[in-house]
């Protein structure tokens, strides 16, 4: 399908606003600012008071976890992990994978997330299903436990997750293979995951130096900090999706350097769970790519996107005591177009001739938006994701005037309550 936004501000990769048009051909964009003579558009949307802007990529998140929104609150991140999130999350069945993915998939699309980097499991071809059927753009793992007793039949979940969907739904899908983290992880099987991970040629989505803890921990045990420890096994030879990044020293920024590692930086989970303040700025100075991630919606408690650029854009000024530590370019630049990075989602992430039509349009006609001194400005500090009017993945339109296209968003309600009802031991 053609699409022709007509008459809108477009955000550039520059950073400045032009006025004009947006020609998606098929799932490309093939215009920006006027449209090209003889353009058959199938559909024409009105721009008129709209900000076109680059998908959000949620670079790391739980899809499923939204079950578990509001479920465990305001405590301690092992206490957390250990009491209330893995026991619950041993009970999760195939169904509910389903209906947890499917509410993330509501949530993301009507806050303007286009892609997502997910780690669960078991049954992540649920989430893939999910992908699928609403239009998202999925980069989905197989999250590998190594203490587990079942380790190996996990780690076989996730090379059978890799054959059958990476690449699927027309290359919306990717896979890579996600080791929890190096203290659920030991070294052995980091090195089994490399090895295998190697074979199929996949990168690897892993959590890393989350917490002060992991981080003395991991000296205590292996006499390396976690950056180190890792790089030893192997595992950063593949291309690495690295969540939080919070505990930094100078040789983990040089290891992170090395091996080109792409950080997810999760400001909202981080501030909740209390893990202390990654050092963004100063990677994003020493030319790392750092994206945004929610992680999942029981740390957040949400999966918007526009509030991790929002938290982002604060948290960093306030910690540095410096106003212009992450400006609100960058923060928006993190959300989206470094976001397309991290996950090696080639050809997304910017509004230029040639990358993908994954586009997110906000409704400009609401207080929050005047007046308009300066888009940018007004999208990090001033609006929030209720402003999302339409989104567009792949050329193909999944929202139009907040209404969803591929998904029954009052059913998927539904069956998100009654699965955390059931999982939780009340009555459906
Ligand atoms: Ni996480």
């Amino acid at each position: 399908m053609n699409i022709l936004i007509k008459d809108a501000a477009v955000l550039l990769p520059s950073g400045e606003v032009v006025a004009g048009n947006v020609a998606v051909e098929n799932d490309k964009i093939i215009a920006v600012g006027n449209a090209p003579e003889h353009f058959a558009a199938d559909r024409i949307i009105d721009g008129t008071n709209k900000f076109v802007v680059p998908g959000f990529v949620n670079a790391h998140t739980h899809a499923s976890m939204t079950l578990l929104r509001s479920y465990a609150d305001d405590m301690e991140l092992m206490d957390w992990l250990t009491q209330k999130i893995w026991p619950i999350e041993d009970k999760m069945e195939q169904k509910d994978i389903y209906a947890g993915a499917a509410l993330a998939a509501v949530e993301m699309i009507k806050s303007g997330t286009t892609a997502f980097a997910d780690m669960y499991g078991p049954y992540m071809e649920e989430v893939a299903k999910v992908a699928e059927i609403s239009g998202l753009r999925a980069v989905l793992s197989r999250g590998l436990i190594g203490v587990a007793p079942d380790a190996e039949k996990k780690l076989a979940e996730g090379i059978a997750l890799y054959k059958e969907w990476h690449g699927a739904a027309n290359g919306r899908i990717t896979v890579m293979f996600a080791p929890h983290a190096l203290y659920t992880c030991p070294p052995d099987f980091l090195k089994k995951v490399a090895t295998v991970a190697g074979q199929h040629n996949a990168e690897i989505h892993i959590h890393m130096s989350e917490t002060k803890t992991e981080t003395e921990n991991c000296l205590k045990d292996y006499g390396k900090r976690p950056f180190a420890h890792v790089e030893s096994t192997g595992l950063f030879e593949l291309g690495t999706l690295a969540a939080h990044c919070v505990w930094l020293d100078d040789e983990d920024i040089d290891i992170i350097k090395r091996h080109d590692i792409r950080v997810a930086h999760n400001p909202g989970s981080n501030m909740k769970l209390a893990s202390g303040v990654a050092p963004v700025p100063r990677l994003l100075r020493e030319k790392v790519t750092v994206a945004l991630g929610s992680d999942g919606a029981s740390s957040n408690n949400n999966l918007d996107m526009l509030e991790e650029v929002h938290l982002a854009a604060l948290l960093h000024k306030v910690n540095e005591l410096d106003p212009l530590a992450v400006p609100a370019l960058e923060a928006v630049k993190m959300g989206t177009e470094y976001g397309a990075h991290a996950l090696n989602l080639t050809g997304t992430g910017k509004i230029a001739v040639g990358q993908k039509a994954d586009l997110v349009l906000f409704d400009t006609d609401s207080a929050a938006w005047y007046p308009r001194h300066n888009l940018v400005s007004l999208l990090a500090y001033s609006a929030d994701s209720s402003s999302v009017d339409t989104v567009i993945v792949d050329g193909k339109i999944l929202m139009e005037k907040r209404e969803l296209k591929t998904i029954d968003e009052e059913k998927v309600y539904y069956e998100a309550e009654r699965a955390a009802k059931h999982l939780t031991g009340k009555q459906a």
